[in-house]
């Protein structure tokens, strides 16, 4: 594991340590120091996303995925919130769809009351065959204008943390959202948001087959196993989606204002490069 000033300050951390006078020789030891006290982390936006959207789910404390990619994932599996209203045709044609036909079934998607006010949906970007997966919530103002997720302040700050466990955008990573076009203000995505958008999404994982999914805060996170606990209660350990693992972090737009929980997502990282590598 690289432990070094150049690591730190690829997740811009270093200013913090040296703002508690650790010097470069120090970190090994302190990196798993008490950070300066501070009121207890807060949970990324209450998400009462998207309850009954995940599917089966199981939670494991322990990684070890095999090298070899996880098998396709039945098409049966594509489903969505009981509570939305299910149009069999638009699932079929997902469930079948190849990248094309997929990328243009999101284009010109109205399953929800968020393509009314998009500029564009932000289908996603990378490799279509990546081993990693990154999710993300919804596109904000910059995304809704350019059409790729993670562009503004929150998407430098992710390029950062991919530069740190030694991955670049549009190689090996591909990212995407829970919800393709930009909620209002936005905001948290409502559960019947995150539902519509859900065989989207699941095609795309379909598609992609990763090895490893990184969920960025809580509204992934519950999209993904169906858990509204805070991100602190569900971070730290591997969750799985249709059998690949799921590491937890913190919003990048989180940390932006969190400063502190930059090293929890750090080590959130590194368990996700753990688990990517079986070790
Ligand atoms: N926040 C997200 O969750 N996704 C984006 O694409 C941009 C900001």
């Amino acid at each position: 594991m690289r432990l070094d000033k150049d690591y730190l300050l690829e997740m811009e951390l270093w200013s913090h340590f040296e703002m508690r006078g650790l010097g470069h020789e120090d970190l090994g030891t302190k990196l798993q120091a008490p950070l300066p006290v501070r009121p207890a982390p807060v949970a990324a936006p209450a998400a009462p996303a998207s309850r009954a959207v995940a599917s089966p789910v199981v939670t494991k404390p322990v990684a070890g995925p095999s090298t070899a990619k996880p098998p396709p994932v039945a098409a049966k599996q594509v489903t969505a919130d009981a509570s939305v209203p299910v149009d069999p045709a638009r699932l079929e044609r997902i469930s079948e769809a190849d990248w094309p036909s997929l990328t243009e079934i999101s284009a010109n998607c109205a399953a929800c009351t968020l393509c009314k006010q998009r500029k564009q949906v932000v289908f996603g970007v990378g490799a279509q065959s990546a081993q990693w997966l990154f999710i993300g919530e919804g596109p904000g103002a910059e995304e809704d204008q350019s059409g790729e997720p993670f562009v503004g302040q929150a998407g430098k700050l992710l390029d950062a943390m991919l530069t740190a466990v030694g991955l670049q955008r549009g190689r090996e990573v591909y990212i995407a959202n829970v919800v393709k076009c930009r909620p209002p203000g936005n905001r948290t995505p409502l559960p019947e948001e995150a539902a519509a958008c859900a065989p989207l999404l699941d095609r795309q994982i379909e598609l992609i087959r990763p090895k490893i999914i990184v969920a960025l805060g809580r509204t992934a996170i519950t999209r993904l196993t169906g858990s509204e606990a805070a991100m602190a209660a569900v971070r730290g350990r591997v969750h799985t989606y249709r059998n690949i693992p799921v590491i937890a972090t913190y919003h990048p737009a989180y940390l932006l204002r969190n400063l502190p929980e930059k090293l929890k997502a750090w080590e959130d990282l590194q368990l996700a490069k753990r688990t990517f590598s079986g070790d």
